[in-house]
């Protein structure tokens, strides 16, 4: 029987940040964002995936568009279960445009809409363990290392990798943030 007091799935909405919209994903980002995925820098740790389809899990995706043009995506799963209640997040940006901040603000900007306007007080995230940059660039954006889980993923050359858990509560997120709503509905 259906909880009545479990959340209702989440509407689709933009989310607007400083450099970086959110926009709800459509079939039409599906090219843009299969040559970005296929690239070695971020193949090596996605697996394969045909991005012109929907997703398979119920997760929420977000083309992640800059200056009018789609540079990368960013996603999130909640897990339904009042007791456990959770959101999980995914993101990859295209290589030309890393470095330079942008993988903290989407991050930044989705987990502020999930603190305020989904009411969720944990988000988790769960890079591979030797994805230095993605490592870095998450405890920027506020998450914490939790713990090493072992032969966690499956990379391309069908070898059993360890993964890092990360979580964040919504004080974690970074000082600069915590006082702006990151990316308001539109
Ligand atoms: C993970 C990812 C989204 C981070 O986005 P980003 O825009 O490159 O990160 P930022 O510019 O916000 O940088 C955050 C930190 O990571 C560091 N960083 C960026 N690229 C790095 C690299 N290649 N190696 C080591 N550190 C790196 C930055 O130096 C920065 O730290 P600093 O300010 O202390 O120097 C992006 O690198 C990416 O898409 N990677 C490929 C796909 C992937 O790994 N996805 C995650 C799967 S869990």
């Amino acid at each position: 029987m259906p909880d009545p007091t479990a959340p209702v799935p989440a509407e689709p909405v933009e989310l607007v940040g400083p450099r970086a919209t959110l926009r709800p994903w459509t079939a039409e980002d599906g090219p843009e964002l299969n040559r970005i995925v296929t690239r070695p820098e971020v193949a090596c740790w996605w697996g394969e995936e045909d991005f012109a389809l929907p997703t398979e899990g119920g997760e929420q995706r977000y083309a992640i568009v800059v200056e009018g043009r789609v540079r990368g995506m960013i996603q999130f799963y909640e897990e339904p279960e009042p007791d456990y209640r959770h959101a999980g997040i995914d993101v990859f940006l295209d290589p030309d445009t890393r470095g330079l901040g942008l993988g903290v603000e989407v991050i930044v900007t989705l987990a502020r809409w999930l603190f305020d306007e989904r009411g969720h007080h944990r988000i988790v995230i769960d890079p591979a363990l030797d994805n230095t940059a993605a490592v870095r660039a998450y405890e920027k954006a506020g998450f914490r290392r939790v713990g090493v889980m072992r032969s966690y993923w499956r990379d391309p050359e069908g070898h059993w990798r360890d993964g890092l858990l990360m979580d964040m509560l919504a004080d974690d997120l970074p000082a600069a943030a915590a006082g702006r709503s990151g990316g308001g509905a539109v």
